[in-house]
């Protein structure tokens, strides 16, 4: 089925390269398929090694303009971009439904959040301040700035096609930097969109490059040229791992952000409505497929048979479907590879013990559909503790003690977000300066939005983005050391 927009203009088949849409080497393209029902969404070029080192060249070749505009200037053109997004958000929307399938209202949710980090740095690109050290010597001045990193490669994922790159771009451009991104193969449609509107905002040719294609070659190309300073990436950890490898040749900056394991604990004390509400938005959010999703339940044994059963009744509740049919909550998993893992995780917890008291199979939506699935008496030897799940899957554990609950929420490699739930002061204090992770929700279950730092510890990876600190990981500090400044 053809995509119905507003701006048919905005669904592109080409790659943007120095201003220029343009076709690959080879004729090669990726299909675009709607995980919802396997249609063709759209094409687009493949690219490869070739393509990728003409991005990073022109990328080079505009940042000394970049960088030497007017932070006002650069500011501005990042507010009409927002102005952009946030007006052609019902076809950012429909594209990214599309091209991801979560559900229509979310998709629209992801266009106001990726925009708003937009806003964010356009208005941080005004601040990024210096400063004047008081120097040992009386006869020093030591003077700091911020300067642009340079030239940046942003690779992003599919789970939120525009927010991830929106929170990437952002305070790049913010800070001077140029980029060339390669976004997820699954879902390039949105970063596109969001390029053709970035041009239309004023921002100049060659500041924003985007390849897709060949993914092996994009990255072995964006973290081995010298000319690009700093990779960013958001996704798993293993792929995390090798591209931090494949930058080490060249010592470039690496902003990481990896996988999730999130714990969501509940003790005795808890208020069980908010819990629950919250145990609802951080698990079932894009069918579970953020690395901020509550992957285990931690519940307190004295509250552990009320929780399980109020938050089995709104599982129950929870429409599957198609993203563009109404009311639907949970869309299908990006693809088989996905659902299918999800689905051999339920089998692994409940041949190892583990008691189905929601969904536990393929719903009938489709192929790639899978239940909304709570499993009760949990344990740490199933894979459902240890791996990611990424799919609307929310197992529950129990334990008895403080000492206790803590010990299994740090029982991972990994340490991105981890919630909790408890209306004791004195716990709120303790649990959440010993739980290992960048991210603690305290009686809340979202956490997400451009003010705050978002980014993980351990084998979640390094750097934050959003907030005032997102801009650092796209800043170098230079030190001027000023002599002379006693003699007259
Ligand atoms: C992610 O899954 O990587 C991002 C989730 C978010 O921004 O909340």
């Amino acid at each position: 089925m053809t995509l119905k927009l507003n701006r048919p203009d905005l669904l592109k088949s080409k790659c943007l390269i120095d201003g220029q849409w343009i076709d690959a080497d080879s004729s090669e393209e990726i299909q675009v398929l709607n995980p919802a029902n396997g249609e063709t969404v759209g094409h687009i070029a493949k690219c490869g090694t070739a393509e990728t080192r003409r991005a990073i060249e022109a990328a080079e070749h505009a940042l000394l303009a970049w960088q030497a505009t007017p932070a006002a200037t650069r500011s501005a053109c990042l507010r009409s971009w927002y102005n952009l997004l946030i007006e052609n958000q019902d076809d950012l929307a429909a594209i990214l439904t599309a091209e991801m399938g979560k559900p229509l209202a979310e998709a629209r949710g992801e266009i106001v959040y990726g925009a708003g980090y937009v806003e964010w740095f356009a208005e941080e690109a005004k601040r990024i301040y210096g400063d004047v050290i008081p120097a040992p010597d009386g006869d020093k001045r030591i003077v700091c700035i911020r300067q642009p990193v340079g030239v940046v490669g942003c690779i992003t994922p599919w789970n939120f096609p525009n927010a991830m790159l929106a929170r990437k771009l952002a305070p790049a451009l913010a800070a001077g930097c140029t980029v060339v991104c390669k976004p997820a193969n699954e879902t390039p449609l949105s970063a596109y969109a969001m390029a053709a509107l970035a041009i239309e905002a004023g921002i100049p040719a060659g500041v924003i490059n985007i390849v897709s294609g060949n993914t092996s070659e994009i990255g072995a190309e964006i973290t081995s040229h010298p000319a690009v300073r700093k990779v960013s990436f958001t996704g798993s950890t293993e792929v995390g791992k090798i591209l931090i490898q494949q930058c080490a040749s060249t010592v470039k900056r690496t902003s990481m952000e990896l996988g999730g394991n999130a714990p969501f604990i509940v003790f005795d004390d808890a208020d069980i409505d908010a819990a629950v509400e919250g145990a609802m938005i951080s698990k079932f959010r894009n069918a579970g497929q953020t690395c901020v999703c509550t992957n285990r339940l931690l519940v307190q044994d004295g509250i552990a048979e009320e929780f399980s059963s109020r938050l089995t009744e709104r599982v129950n509740s929870l429409k599957v479907g198609e993203g563009t049919q109404a009311d639907v909550a949970i869309g299908p998993l990006i693809n088989d590879k996905a659902s299918n893992n999800v689905l051999s995780m339920i089998d692994d917890a409940v041949s190892n013990g583990a008691k189905v008291l929601a969904g536990g199979k393929q719903a009938s939506a489709g192929e790639r559909f899978v239940e909304p699935t709570v499993l009760s008496e949990c344990t740490s030897n199933m894979r459902i503790f240890k791996d990611e799940i990424f799919g609307p899957v929310a197992p529950l554990f129990r334990f008895s003690t403080e000492e206790e609950a803590i010990s299994m929420a740090n029982d991972t490699e990994v340490g991105l977000a981890c919630y909790f739930y408890s209306r004791d002061v004195g716990r709120i204090w303790r649990v959440a300066e010993a739980l290992e992770y960048g991210i603690v929700g305290i009686n809340e279950g979202a956490i997400s939005n451009p003010a705050a730092p978002f980014g993980g510890v351990k084998e979640s990876g390094q750097g934050r983005e959003g907030s005032k600190y997102g801009l650092d990981d796209y800043t170098e500090i230079k030190y001027m050391c000023m002599g002379g400044i006693s003699s007259t």
